[in-house]
């Protein structure tokens, strides 16, 4: 059996505290339930999924530098520093990795300052609404972009 690929899935700001934010939005998982969950899927595609989760930007930043050649790829929902981090859209652009962006809640049917994100550019998918589904949906379009072989420098 061939190895396993190393991802890296990020959690930003607020969303260690899943399953105590509106279930409306958000859903009733907790962060550990819906990280196992992703754990399991990434399997079936043939992925090691790590996590990270952190309320403080610099350490957001941070944790997306040390990512050069070590995953072949990020699955990140960085919670409200979407709608407005240019550090983490610096950082993110910096790796050169094929990132995906999730987003637990319909944030193009919310408040208009949800709508805009600095890192859809820079990211290969997007995915928004489909509550936990959407990081299943992310992997898969990971997975099929790594199968084409466009390589971590293609984006
Ligand atoms: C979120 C949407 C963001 O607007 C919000 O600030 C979050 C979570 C989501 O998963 O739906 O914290 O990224």
């Amino acid at each position: 059996m061939s190895a396993l690929d190393r991802i890296e899935v990020m959690h930003g700001v607020n969303l260690d505290q899943l399953g105590r934010r509106d279930p409306r939005h958000y859903g009733t998982l907790t962060l550990d339930e819906l990280e196992r969950q992703i754990a399991s899927w990434a399997r079936e595609l043939a992925f090691d999924a790590q996590f990270f989760q952190t309320n403080h930007e610099g350490a957001f930043v941070e944790h997306l530098h040390g990512l050069v050649g070590r995953v072949r790829g990020v699955v990140l929902n960085p919670g409200s520093w979407t709608h407005y981090s240019y550090a983490i859209s610096d950082a993110l652009e910096l790796s050169g990795l094929p990132a995906v962006e999730v987003h637990l809640s319909d944030v193009d049917r919310r408040e208009q300052w949800r709508r805009h994100s600095v890192i859809r550019e820079l990211c290969i998918g997007r995915v928004a609404g489909r509550g936990p589904d959407g990081y299943c949906d992310a992997l898969a379009m990971l997975r099929t972009w790594l199968n084409r072989g466009s390589g971590v420098q293609a984006r």
